[in-house]
């Protein structure tokens, strides 16, 4: 057996108030409760009691209680019994706005194909202060014994307050917006904390969660107007900032990336093509920052159009690049947080073979995966490798083998949704040919069999609809992963008059996943490099470098904020003066 709790919310225009007539959405929506043994049929299964369908239309227009059983059915068409409490909720002015539903599911003993009709109980209407204990005595409240049946059902006896978190808390953090905009009740009820951290948590996953709840953004903004302004995005501006310090000798082909508030570099080729070994860190969290070097006792051999990555809290991994001996495919781990921070090689057994202009990410904060690049031949490769760093010993594994995308090099892996992978762009094999590209591929590497997918319309532009178009092919691009599971796309290497500037949003979790342009205001970036961009705490992608002819200014960032700033925040403004 088992509970679910939901809420209609009324979002029909035609619910008139006067007559109280029930908009046919609704009706229509009600009908639905499970009459149908499957989508297909034509009419109700004969064993629904068609006085209890009557009586929930007549408790709907009437705006009061409904108790009552219905006989329901699973996908597969298998019957169940469906304990369904409906009570209506008034907005300020007495006008039902949302229904608050209970069902409680359970098996339903009974030979659907044999039995006739009918089979259920007796259902009735309730005025909301009546509690008939009939049509739940087969739930017990909790901390009765002995009887199994006469006891009010335990749900019934929890307070508005405790019934509505728990049902707010399963919807989106739209839906939650919306339900608050209902009335002064609602409102109340959804302006909580603790609820907002729990419907991010469940929109978002923990981790997600887990980095903001780190940042002190979080804590300004609070989770409710956090989720409103990463779902819209509304707040998303660019800024410039100089910093202060320096990366001496100067470089170009290094890569970085963010290890909590802190940004870090490694490697990278120096004047005459020379590999650079060494790791530099810039502290956001200061009130001045400045790029230091690190020092460290033990170093990878110097490299460039390597990978560095965050692994988890203050672990960076870095990955194969070009070295003065040629290729690399060797794996070095970094603890920034200890006392005395030292590279250490990870051997892992059966490694891919040694690249450079690859793509890496991690996943779970203990596996890297790398994919595609360039060989010492300067063949294109596609495979996938993961290697688990946690292990004893680690081993490589390659996922998938039976279809890869096309061959490619500086292409994009960005996680969403804990475990899986989007594949953006790159420079990719096309028959004899190396193209541009700005096909997406996803991959949920916790399959049992995992395998990359194309995305359906991302492939070309389609034509007369703005909100649609894909990004104009690129390579050594920006790929950002939002908390909520929607990537960001901008810069890189595009071809012809595009701006590699503009700023293109994708949810890989839609059916069908559509491209849309954002624009942000601000002073934005001339260009941006993967290889020099770093995410900070979900809200902040810093990008490095300004470039004048041949060197880069490290001490020039271009900041994306995704949320708002203190500064441009009105109602801070109000509240200080
Ligand atoms: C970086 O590496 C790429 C690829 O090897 C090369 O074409 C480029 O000249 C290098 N330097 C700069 C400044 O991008
Ligand atoms: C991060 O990863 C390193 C390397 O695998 C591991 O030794 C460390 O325990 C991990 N730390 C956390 C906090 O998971």
């Amino acid at each position: 057996m088992y509970h679910l709790l939901f809420l209609i919310y009324i979002v029909c225009h035609s619910f008139n108030p006067l007559t109280l007539k029930l908009p046919l959405c609704l009706c229509s929506l009600c009908s639905r409760f499970l009459q149908y043994r499957d989508p297909f049929a034509q009419r109700r299964h004969p064993l629904v009691d068609p006085v209890v369908v009557s009586e929930i239309r007549k408790c709907l227009e009437e705006g009061i209680e409904f108790q009552g059983e219905l006989l329901n059915f699973r996908k597969d068409g298998t019957p169940l019994v469906n304990r369904l409490r409906l009570s209506p909720i008034h907005n300020d002015d007495g006008i039902v706005t949302h229904i608050l539903g209970i069902q409680i599911f359970s098996e339903a003993n009974i030979d659907i194909d044999r039995l006739s009709y009918p089979v259920f109980k007796q259902t009735s209407c309730h005025h909301p202060n009546e509690v008939n204990t009939d049509s739940f005595y087969y739930l017990q409240a909790p901390n009765s014994h002995g009887h199994p049946c006469r006891h009010i059902c335990g749900i019934l006896q929890l307070s508005d307050e405790v019934l509505s978190q728990n049902i707010l808390a399963r919807l989106s953090p739209r839906d939650v917006a919306s339900v608050g905009l209902v009335c002064r009740r609602l409102r109340q009820l959804t302006k909580n904390e603790h609820l907002w951290k729990m419907v991010c948590q469940n929109a978002w996953g923990r981790e997600a969660t887990g980095i903001l709840e780190s940042i002190p953004v979080t804590k300004r903004l609070g989770w409710g107007r956090l989720a409103r302004e990463l779902t819209t995005l509304e707040a998303a501006a660019w800024k410039k900032l100089t910093v202060g310090g320096a990366v001496e000798p100067s470089r170009c082909n290094f890569s970085a990336c963010a290890a909590g508030n802190r940004l870090v570099l490694f490697g990278g080729e120096g004047v005459n093509m020379q590999p650079m070994d060494d790791t530099f860190v810039l502290d956001l969290d200061s009130a001045n920052p400045e790029w230091r070097r690190v020092k460290v006792s033990s170093t990878p051999p110097g490299r460039w159009g390597h990978t560095l990555s965050c692994l988890n809290g203050s672990w960076l991994v870095v990955f194969g690049g070009c070295g003065s001996q040629g290729l690399l495919n060797d794996v070095f781990v970094l603890d920034l947080d200890a006392q005395q921070p030292a590279w250490k090689e990870v051997l892992g057994i059966a490694p891919p073979l040694p690249r450079s202009w690859h793509s890496s990410c991690t996943v779970d904060g203990s596996k890297l995966v790398v994919s595609g690049g360039c060989t010492d031949a300067g063949v294109l490769l596609s495979d996938t490798f993961l290697l688990d760093l946690t292990v004893d010993k680690p081993m490589w594994r390659e996922i998938p083998t039976s279809w890869t995308p096309p061959s490619r090099l500086g292409h994009t892996l960005s996680v969403y949704d804990g475990k899986k992978i989007l594949m953006f762009g790159g420079l990719a094999k096309s028959g004899p040919l190396r193209l541009r590209s700005n096909e997406a591929y996803t991959i949920d590497i916790e399959e049992e069999e995992p395998r990359w997918r194309q995305h359906s319309g991302t492939g070309f532009p389609s034509v007369g609809s703005q909100s649609a178009i894909a990004p104009p092919p690129r390579l050594d691009h920006v790929a950002v992963s939002l908390p909520c599971g929607r990537s960001i796309i901008f810069g890189g290497s595009v071809a012809g008059l595009h701006s590699a500037s503009q700023l293109f949003l994708l949810d890989p979790r839609e059916e069908k996943p559509t491209w849309r342009m954002l624009n942000v205001p601000g002073q934005q970036p001339k260009f941006a490099w993967g290889h020099s961009t770093c995410v900070v705490g979900g809200t902040r992608v810093l990008v490095l470098g300004g470039n004048t002819g041949e060197e880069w200014i490290l001490n020039e960032l271009h900041e994306l904020s995704l949320v708002s700033k203190p500064e441009m925040d009105p109602e801070m403004m109000t509240s200080n003066h």
